[in-house]
């Protein structure tokens, strides 16, 4: 199967020379995604305390019937993209429902991460080989400019898992807002949120006991000194995240255990990091059902429906471009 492929703008070399030279010094949470990235990310998803993906699989083992006749994809041909298609864990639910029930449709998977995309490609052609598929390895905003306008059909978008929740609210809004200039009347957003909860639950998620969340951030640093010939000793930084529930945010960070120079080859320079300073890798924000709502109407959408699972941890929500 080919893989559409497209330079990925956002480069590692820039993102590292802009967010090091930063205070705090940051760097953007979609490079956590290299295969080594990809396969902690499966482990995560894979442990008790990350209750998402339970959450959101158990929503569509429920309630894909009435998922689908929400989306109204047994009346005509349509798109299904999905943006941050990862393993595809979840979608799959959903792919052999449309499959068995003879849903017209192609479905187009988009990641940043080419090695997680082969990997989807690959095992939806053994399990599902009557599905048509086009990978596209872009990122977000080149896949909004290179789906919109495919051809004549309906396009529905997943956005699943809390991919969404990488972004801050105000930014949450610009990119459904960009979204919903560039897409037709009748097109549908289906959006996966991690919803707020008892602070201690979200806490765990994001800072397990088996060091596997701290393995997948401090992966980030294994990644720069794979692609980029930096020395970072990784036994001198440390994870830590936190929930603070009042803003609804996890935010996650690396802390410098020591006075520490890093040098990086591919950009002939090096890197100051004091003892305690902190570098941050991601935000994974989380929403009441109101604030869901109240956001959908700022970007410029109409909310169809919302479905959740039963403990009301995680909720799906289903949105139209007016
Ligand atoms: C893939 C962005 C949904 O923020 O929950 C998991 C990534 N980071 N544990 C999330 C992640 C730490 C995850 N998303």
């Amino acid at each position: 199967m080919q893989i559409k492929t497209q330079e990925i703008r956002t480069n590692l070399g820039e993102a590292v020379r802009l967010g090091f030279s930063k205070n705090p010094k940051s760097i953007s949470s979609m490079f956590l995604y290299d295969a080594e990235g990809d396969r902690l990310f499966q482990e995560i998803m894979k442990m008790p305390e990350y209750y998402l993906t339970r959450c959101e699989e158990e929503i569509f083992h429920m309630q894909k019937e009435q998922i689908l006749k929400e989306m109204q994809v047994f009346e005509e041909p349509f798109n299904l993209m999905e943006f941050g298609a990862g393993d595809g864990s979840k979608t799959k639910i959903l792919l052999h429902y449309l499959l068995e029930n003879g849903a017209d449709f192609t479905y187009y998977p988009v990641d940043i991460s080419k090695h997680i995309l082969s990997e989807l490609a690959y095992s939806l052609q053994q399990e599902m080989p009557a599905l048509k598929v086009h990978p596209m390895n872009f990122d977000y905003f080149d896949a909004i400019r290179e789906t919109t306008h495919l051809n004549n059909r309906r396009n529905i978008t997943l956005f699943l898992g809390s991919n969404m929740g990488n972004f801050t609210r105000e930014q949450a809004v610009d990119f459904y807002k960009n979204f919903a200039r560039e897409s037709k009347t009748g097109n549908l957003l289906f959006v996966g949120i991690d919803r707020r909860k008892n602070p201690h639950i979200i806490s765990q998620a994001y800072d397990d006991p088996h060091g596997i969340t701290a393995a997948f951030n401090l992966n980030l640093l294994r990644r720069m000194n794979r692609e980029m010939g930096a020395d970072f000793d990784m036994e001198a930084f440390r994870h830590y995240s936190f929930y603070e529930p009042v803003s609804g945010e996890v935010r996650s960070y690396l802390i410098s255990l020591k006075d520490q120079q890093v040098y990086f080859e591919t950009l002939e320079e090096q890197f100051f990091f004091k003892k305690d300073e902190l570098i941050h890798t991601e935000i994974s924000k989380k929403y009441s059902p109101e604030e869901i709502d109240r956001l959908a109407e700022e970007a410029g959408y109409k909310v169809l429906c919302h479905f959740t699972d039963e403990r009301q941890y995680f909720l799906d929500s289903l949105w139209e471009v007016p």
